[in-house]
């Protein structure tokens, strides 16, 4: 008998399935369960808008669909036309210059992907942790950091985010803690910053931001920032920068954007990296022989609505609604005995990160109990990192009345903070 799992890579072999699918496969497994007893699931786990994209976009693409010269093959740096839109988007909303002749812009199959490549293209495969190439991600961060560097062959080490930081510690003592902890700093390829991040929904200062340019700059560690959620923030919010309005950034860091949050565009797949000519390069080169860009239709579509008004208006209009649907959920959790007078409020992305009840050990025992007991479907706080663990993230990108319901549920169900 062929054994097929014998023939995996030593770095995928311990690859987890990603926390999403892995909720969302126990979700659907108790589904029928919890119908019967008038549970239906609620998911305040996906970090994705469930609301319609703006028509503006939909109708944009229902015209490129009707151009022939749309159905051919793209190629992996992108179409002219998406890429003036991109750096025409980062001139108007941070003022950030960019030449694309230059290849300062580079389009991505969502963010994700690009992530994934940019992290290959700098890490030396090594199973030995003493010889791996390090990646410093952010702890809470997005889930996908430590798996795509695992794959990479690399090592991912957490930058802790804290609330004694103000979830903004500073690199020279974390790079020091890194030493201490008995890794060569000579092996750090990159720090990853993410803010307003995932899953805390906090925000950087612009003074932190520059730190991080410096030491980057100082110790030539390539510096990958996540603007996923740049333009999910409430009103009256500073609007989060790009990294690349910061002095020195442009030579060492490259930024990555996405249009699935601000446009409720996930299943479209597009976004673009941008900033240091030389990496935005070797991460374009190194996709060219992974894939070929995006269907171009999209890339049409995508382009009208980044420099059109009614993106930005669509964008307001659904962080309006937003923070109305934050505002129900912190009601209810305050009504259950949780303090948030010792809890941060995010005002940028739509998450909400909340410690677990006392009686729970950890933060995967509260989030099974309550997906089984209540079918409201949440993310433990382990599934971001360590310091993740105690807490949960709640998504509000669930309607009103669903959110309404979770509440109500999780009071009959008993779900109270300290009883
Ligand atoms: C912090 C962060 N970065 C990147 C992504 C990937 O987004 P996309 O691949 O849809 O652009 C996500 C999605 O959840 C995210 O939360």
């Amino acid at each position: 008998m062929p054994d097929i799992k014998a023939l995996y890579s030593d770095y995928v072999k311990t690859l987890d399935t990603y926390i999403m699918f892995k909720i969302k496969q126990r979700t659907v497994q108790l589904t029928p369960e919890l119908v019967k007893k008038d549970r239906a699931p609620i998911m305040l786990s996906i970090g994705a808008p469930t609301t319609r994209p703006p028509e503006f976009v939909i109708d944009a693409l229902r015209d490129a669909l009707n151009e022939d010269e749309k159905h051919s093959y793209s190629t992996t740096k992108g179409e002219r036309y998406f890429l003036e839109a991109a750096a025409t988007r980062m001139k108007n909303r941070f003022g950030v210059s960019l030449n694309v002749d230059n290849g300062e812009v580079v389009s991505l199959i969502g963010s994700k992907e690009g992530l994934s490549a940019m992290f290959r293209a700098v890490i030396n495969p090594s199973t030995n942790p003493k010889e791996q190439d390090i990646i410093m991600i952010p702890d809470p961060g997005y889930a996908s950091y430590k798996e795509q560097i695992k794959t990479s062959g690399g090592l991912a080490y957490p930058i802790p985010l804290k609330p004694e930081n103000n979830y903004m510690p500073n690199p020279y003592e974390v790079f020091e803690q890194l030493i201490k902890d008995g890794y060569n700093p000579e092996k750090v390829k990159a720090f990853v910053v993410n803010y307003p991040n995932n899953p805390l929904g906090v925000p950087a200062t612009k003074e932190y931001l520059q730190k991080v340019v410096d030491f980057c700059y100082e110790k030539n560690i390539l510096l990958v920032s996540d603007a996923a959620y740049v333009d999910m923030y409430f009103e009256g919010e500073e609007p989060p920068i790009s990294i690349l309005e910061l002095p020195k950034a442009k030579d060492i860091a490259i930024e990555f954007h996405s249009l699935s949050k601000p446009y409720a565009m996930t299943g479209w797949r597009i976004g673009f990296a941008c900033g240091n000519s030389d990496a935005v390069t070797i991460l374009s080169k190194l996709k060219s022989t992974i894939d070929t860009g995006i269907f171009k239709a999209i890339q049409k579509a995508a382009a009208e609505i980044l420099v059109s008004p009614v993106g930005d208006e669509y964008i307001e209009k659904v962080n309006k609604s937003y923070e109305e649907r934050q505002n129900i959920m912190v009601q209810g959790l305050k009504d259950l005995g949780w303090d948030f007078s010792k809890i941060n409020v995010p005002r940028a992305t739509f998450y909400l990160w909340v410690p677990i009840p006392e009686r729970y050990k950890t933060s995967v025992d509260f989030a099974n109990d309550l997906l089984e007991t209540s079918g409201v479907v949440i993310v433990p706080g382990s599934a971001f990192g360590k310091y993740g663990e105690g807490w949960v993230r709640m998504s509000i990108t669930a309607t009103k009345e669903n959110i309404i319901k979770a509440v109500e549920r999780m009071k009959k169900d008993g779900f109270y903070f300290n009883k």
